[in-house]
């Protein structure tokens, strides 16, 4: 499986800080968010990464994560998505970094300490969701489960005004390599982007989603509130660790990867 992290996009929702540098580079408690994800998909096994950016920061990324081996990452690549075209856009352009595997996707600004390593082991093709129960499921692709088996998704609905569930569908997403297909077939939301809820609906057509509780701290951190929410839970996280076991000499944030729950 390879791993693909979405990290373009203006981040407008954080100006004025997001004038100086690209959203995910921006701290969550010590660490520049991008190295959040990156661990996600490092301690699930997934090594091979490309990185989709864009925007006029595009080129701090090289200077932050170099070639990645810093970050245990064995082959990274690095893609420039032009315009403001949707989540499912930026994943349209590795298509070809793919070369037929399947792909683990995740959002630059989703923070987890979730073990999904279990997940990529045993995924069998289709699509995987990992949901996540939140106070405020208006502001995700918010799913619809059947009332007759609570186990059926009927559809995603994104963003919606009465959300029917109180779950979000989080930036994290196991797909089989038809997904580029399914991306082909779409067409612009009222918004003008490819959403990745539409890619969402057309492996529920095809009776091929699955869906699983992401098994940890969730949060995104694309917004004000959620980018604070998101540091304090990692202080607080990171100063009970070092209380329990001071950092070691030579020891470096640099070369961090996190544990992931229950550990
Ligand atoms: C995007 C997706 C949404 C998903 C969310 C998770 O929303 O469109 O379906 O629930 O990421 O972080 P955005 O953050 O682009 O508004």
């Amino acid at each position: 499986m390879k791993g693909v992290i979405l990290a373009g996009g203006l981040g407008s929702r954080l100006y004025p800080l997001t004038h100086a540098t690209n959203k995910h580079l921006l701290p969550i408690y010590d660490q520049p968010m991008i190295y959040y994800p990156i661990s996600t998909l490092v301690n699930a096994g997934i090594d091979d990464i490309v990185i989709v950016t864009g925007g006029p920061h595009a080129g701090h990324f090289l200077r932050v994560l170099k070639n990645g081996k810093h970050l245990g990452i064995r082959h990274l690549e690095y893609a420039y998505q032009e315009n403001e075209g949707g989540i499912a856009e930026a994943l349209s352009l590795c298509q070809e970094f793919a070369a037929g595997d399947d792909v683990c996707v995740i959002l630059g600004d989703n923070t987890t300490d979730a073990d999904i390593s279990r997940d990529v082991r045993d995924f069998s093709g289709g699509a995987l969701l990992f949901l996540a129960r939140v106070p405020d499921p208006e502001r995700f692709g918010c799913p619809v489960f059947d009332p007759d088996d609570q186990a059926t998704i009927l559809e995603i609905e994104e963003k919606p005004v009465s959300p029917k569930s109180p779950y979000a569908v989080t930036g994290l997403y196991l797909y089989d390599n038809r997904v580029f297909d399914y991306i082909d077939r779409l067409t612009p939301s009222d918004r003008g982007e490819l959403e990745i809820t539409d890619v969402n609906n057309w492996y529920i057509r095809d009776g091929s989603l699955h869906w699983t509780e992401l098994n940890g701290y969730w949060s995104d951190a694309g917004t004000f509130e959620s980018l604070y929410r998101a540091g304090r839970f990692w202080a607080e996280r990171r100063t009970r660790e070092a209380d329990q076991s001071p950092a070691p000499a030579g020891w470096s944030a640099e070369r961090i990867t996190y544990p992931v729950s229950g550990q």
